[in-house]
């Protein structure tokens, strides 16, 4: 009779349990694993608004739940990542994960939400990894992988008649597989990497280096660096000569949200991105006066990344009436959809990484003018990915 009852209870509380219903469902839980702090303080920030941004058009909901924040500030070090997700999972009990910027805090962030089956959306790091290898039902990025705008940029200055090329990055993921992405296309176009330079992240010195270059004398020269630390390479190529000698190209992050503080040194830079200004579609306008109204800021690629971002948990949301177990339901809505991203429409292939457009972009009045397609609809081979 007792354990009678006790089966009567429990399948009261569960008929009764809001997770049942469409409607009173309890907020649902988004952590928020971003940098706050650091050479990416600016993008994390920007990542963050555009996500809220898409949220607050929706009215604050998603998927009929509405959303409440919880936020970590993962400080683009790798060696915390783990200890971070593991809070937001275990602890804040987190629904779903969006971040990071920073490759390295990416990948350990994929790892346990794989081990985890927890839902991870990357608005922004590019780690190959994330959708090759580690490629997961629940894993989805909104921004690009590492080897999309390195290919893209490989292409377009081995066609300019670049033979030969240094490159400088950051000694960690996110530059090695930029660095990999343009190589490739730069040797099948008939270039020569004469020299791939690097500096431990996040450093900024960068001196010893741009002599090196300088003595090489070099047709180009290739780079990925992004945030504050783009910032001060491209003051520091100008400052030692190099600007207007010797032809700097980039991932386009060595441009974008940097503009301001980089003034007339970035002035003809030619980069390649999934972003940029000048796209003049009625959707691109429409995100960017309102993100300008919301924030009193223009938005750059990463407000963009983590808009897209929230486009992405919505859909699926939507599909699922707001349940995040249902995994397999959520991918396959997210995967036939198209995102309407201020970028341009796009879809994500089967290892969930956008296919997209690659603009070829050039610095000029403080504004990154999308000059030509530096390559079309390109998708990440997904080296590794079995899913
Ligand atoms: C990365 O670590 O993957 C990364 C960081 C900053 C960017 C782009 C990629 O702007």
């Amino acid at each position: 009779m007792k354990l009678f009852q006790i089966t009567v209870i429990a399948a009261a509380a569960t008929l009764a349990s809001p997770w049942s219903l469409a409607q009173g469902q309890p907020p649902l839980k988004v952590g928020l694993m971003l940098p706050a702090t650091g050479t990416f303080a600016a993008l994390g920030t920007a990542i963050e608004n555009g996500f809220k941004l898409y949220v607050d058009q929706q009215g604050g909901k998603l998927g009929g739940r509405s959303i409440e924040y919880v936020k970590v500030d993962d400080e683009s070090d790798p060696s915390k990542a783990t200890d971070n997700i593991n809070k937001l999972i275990k602890r804040d009990n987190v629904d779903v994960v969006v971040g990071t910027v920073h490759s390295g805090v990416a990948m350990a962030m994929a790892k346990v939400a794989k081990d985890t089956g927890t839902l991870m959306i990357d608005p922004n790091a590019g780690a190959d990894a994330i959708t090759g290898p580690m490629c997961a039902v629940n894993i989805f990025r909104s921004s690009f992988s590492n080897w999309q705008p390195g290919y893209a940029m490989g292409e377009v200055m081995a066609k300019k008649g670049h033979k030969k090329v240094i490159t400088i990055t950051w000694k960690y993921a996110a530059g090695a597989e930029s660095v990999n992405g343009f190589t490739e296309a730069f040797k099948k176009g008939g270039g020569t990497v004469l020299k791939d330079l690097t500096v431990p992240f996040p450093s900024v010195e960068f001196q010893a280096l741009l002599t090196e270059i300088a003595a090489a004398k070099p047709d180009a020269v290739y780079t990925f660096f992004a945030g504050g630390g783009a910032v001060k390479f491209v003051k520091d190529y100008a400052a030692a000569g190099l600007k207007g000698n010797i032809p700097l190209y980039g991932a386009g992050f060595l441009t974008d949200g940097t503009l301001e503080a980089q003034g007339a040194t970035a002035d003809g830079l030619q980069t390649a991105l999934h972003y940029g200004d000048g796209l003049n579609t009625p959707r691109d306008n429409a995100f960017r006066l309102a993100y300008a109204k919301a924030y009193k800021l223009q938005p750059d690629v990463y407000a963009v990344q983590g808009y897209d971002a929230a486009q992405i948990l919505g859909i699926g949301l939507a599909a699922t009436k707001g349940d995040v177990s249902k995994q397999k339901e959520f991918a396959a809505a997210v995967g036939k959809s198209k995102i309407d991203s201020p970028r341009g429409a796009f879809m994500l292939s089967k290892a969930h990484n956008p296919i997209q457009d690659m603009y070829l972009r050039e610095v000029k009045d403080k504004e990154n003018k999308i000059v030509g397609i530096a390559a079309k609809s390109l998708s990440d081979p997904a080296r590794g990915c079995k899913m």
